[in-house]
């Protein structure tokens, strides 16, 4: 299989990079469509799990169009969203700026979660969602994930996952070989860039590979919840005192 928004090594970055420019307005209608609305209780499982306490400091790498972000923000984290794609953190600061009533709202930000802008230990909370599948070093995004917690800090990896089960796995292979790719091209003019779900997931450890290496970075505490039969997958770590 092949998609033009899928390539590994250098160009990785610039056509992930394109991918996102050109879905980036019509992102959250397809999230609704091709999940049936359930990334919304996803993410809110994410945001349960990191154990979320008023006033401390979260970070959501490829925050994209902020769900997560505002979800921490709403929860009285003090949130820093950052994402190397202007357009998408346009729709963020755009919905920051219509979202009512308003909570403070978070901080959204350029940069590139292989090379997080920040200090190490800075921060009690850092979430990535449907964000390391696509670096092209996700072993990277998740050192950065390590260096910027603060010991006792909680890290959290929201992504599509790879079921155990064969069937289950075939099934849910061709919903997202067969179906997702038509909302791409119903709603975006491209079959690739929904096609493009399965060809990175195809390449990504997924949430045993992301578990092993949780450990072998040293964090603790490391488990998995696999969620609709590990279809989607939550990994999570704390970063030693
Ligand atoms: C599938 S979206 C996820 C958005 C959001 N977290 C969510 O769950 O809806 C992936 C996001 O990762 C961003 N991204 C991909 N590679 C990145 C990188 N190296 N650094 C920062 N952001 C990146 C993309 O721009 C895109 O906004």
């Amino acid at each position: 299989m092949s998609n033009k928004y899928y390539a590994p090594g250098e160009s990785r970055a610039d056509r992930v990079r394109g991918l996102f420019a050109a879905i980036a307005g019509r992102y959250d209608l397809i999230n609704d469509l091709q999940s049936f609305g359930l990334h919304r209780y996803w993410k809110r499982r994410l945001v349960r799990l990191t154990q979320p306490q008023a006033g401390q400091r979260a970070l959501d790498l490829c925050c994209g169009t902020g769900d997560v972000a505002f979800a921490l923000t709403r929860q009285g984290l003090e949130t820093v969203g950052l994402d190397f794609s202007e357009p998408m953190l346009e729709v963020a600061r755009r919905r920051a700026a219509t979202s009512a009533p308003k909570p403070a709202a978070p901080n959204f930000i350029q940069g590139d979660a292989q090379q997080v802008p920040f200090p190490d230990a800075s921060f009690d909370v850092v979430t990535i969602s449907y964000g390391l599948r696509n670096l092209a070093d996700w072993e990277q995004g998740l050192r950065e994930m390590r260096r910027v917690a603060r010991p006792g800090g909680r890290l959290v990896v929201l992504d599509f996952g790879k079921p155990s089960n064969a069937l289950w796995r075939s099934l849910y292979f061709a919903y997202l070989q067969y179906c997702v790719p038509w909302l791409g091209w119903l709603l975006c003019g491209d079959r690739d860039t929904h096609g493009y779900i399965l060809e990175s997931l195809r390449h990504y450890a997924a949430q045993d590979g992301v578990a092993r290496k949780m450990r072998e970075l040293g964090l603790e505490q490391v488990r998995v919840v696999n969620l609709m039969g590990g279809m989607m997958s939550l990994n999570f770590g704390v970063r030693p005192a």
